[in-house]
């Protein structure tokens, strides 16, 4: 039958951290290139994040490595004391010196520092979601996950997250601890990790798909802004942009997934956030699926 397939506005975490899914990715909120020192506009930054809160994001999705450090003393610079609604996501195990010398260090001493720095200027006792931003090839991976499910017994982190891990890794880690949600790339343009999304869904462990609008991590703009094929026809009958469009079919393409699109504009943010009202039907996620 073709109808609006019928989409959760919320998911929770873990089991029981519920945000709603449409989220907001802070990243691009740094020094630029290379999303590195603070943001030159700090107080627009600021207002942004103010403004996604106020259109009712309660999950922001950061890194220690994006300034490193800036874009969590942003956060807390604009939004602490926080609403009691509203979760944190951010993630360890990369060093960033420098805009261009990205390292990745998954050793447990250092997921350890990281943690206690991002819990200082997050300004939090715990934090909601700490994910292992990358497994280090240097360090065995069950090193690095032990190394999240000490500090989580310690109450440092409620929740436990991987990124830009393969299927093997979340086995692996399933066997050390009830880890809550997987961060891997994936758009309607970029499916790469569909086996992933499909086990997470399988496992009710979250999936937040890293660049939504298959943009390019270090470099500005999205090519789904002017998309041409299915998404500018669905996008025409509901009146929206096909970028909205992609992102509408991540909401309904697995329930699991929660979104945090990045954006420095609040029209961006704005726009993003109204396509979690998009509803479309099963011929049009049909015709989404294959506008490629
Ligand atoms: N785990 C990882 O390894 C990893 C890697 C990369 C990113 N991430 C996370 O994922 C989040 C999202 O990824 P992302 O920012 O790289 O990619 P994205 O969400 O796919 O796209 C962001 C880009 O698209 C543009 N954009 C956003 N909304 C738009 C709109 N409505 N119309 C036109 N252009 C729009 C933005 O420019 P404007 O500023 O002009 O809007 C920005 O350049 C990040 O913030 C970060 O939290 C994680």
């Amino acid at each position: 039958m073709n109808r609006a397939t019928s989409v959760s506005t919320t998911f929770a975490i873990g089991g029981d951290l519920l945000v709603n899914r449409m989220g907001y990715g802070a990243m691009r909120l740094t020094g630029q290139p290379g999303n590195f020192g603070p943001y030159a506009d700090w107080e627009a930054g600021q207002n942004l994040l103010r403004r996604a809160v106020e259109l009712g994001v309660n999950f922001i999705d950061t890194a220690q490595a994006y300034g490193p450090g800036f874009n969590e003393e942003l956060i807390a610079s604009a939004l602490y004391p926080y609403p009691s609604n509203l979760a944190i996501a951010t993630k360890g195990g990369i060093d960033k010196p420098t805009p261009d010398n990205i390292r990745t260090n998954g050793s447990p001493e250092n997921l350890r520092r990281g943690c206690e720095a991002s819990l200082q200027r997050l300004k939090v006792d715990r934090i909601d979601l700490y994910q292992l931003h990358r497994p280090d090839l240097n360090v065995p991976f069950a090193e690095s996950v032990e190394a999240l499910a000490e500090l989580q017994r310690e109450g440092k982190i409620r929740h436990i997250g991987l990124s830009n891990v393969t299927l093997t890794q979340l086995e692996e880690a399933q066997k050390i601890v009830a880890f809550a949600s997987v961060q891997n790339r994936f758009s309607i343009r970029d499916r790469t990790h569909a086996d992933i999304l499909n086990y997470c869904t399988q496992h009710n462990i979250a999936f937040i798909p890293y660049g939504p609008l298959d943009a390019h991590p270090l470099k500005h703009g999205t090519p789904l802004a002017n998309a041409g094929g299915s998404l500018q026809e669905i996008g025409v009958r509901h009146g929206v942009k096909p970028n909205q469009i992609a992102l509408a079919w991540l909401l309904h393409y697995a329930p699991n997934i929660i979104l945090i699109p990045g954006t420095t504009t609040i029209s961006h943010l704005e726009e993003n956030i109204a396509a979690a009202s998009i509803k479309l039907t099963n011929d049009e996620m049909q015709a989404a699926s294959e506008f490629l």
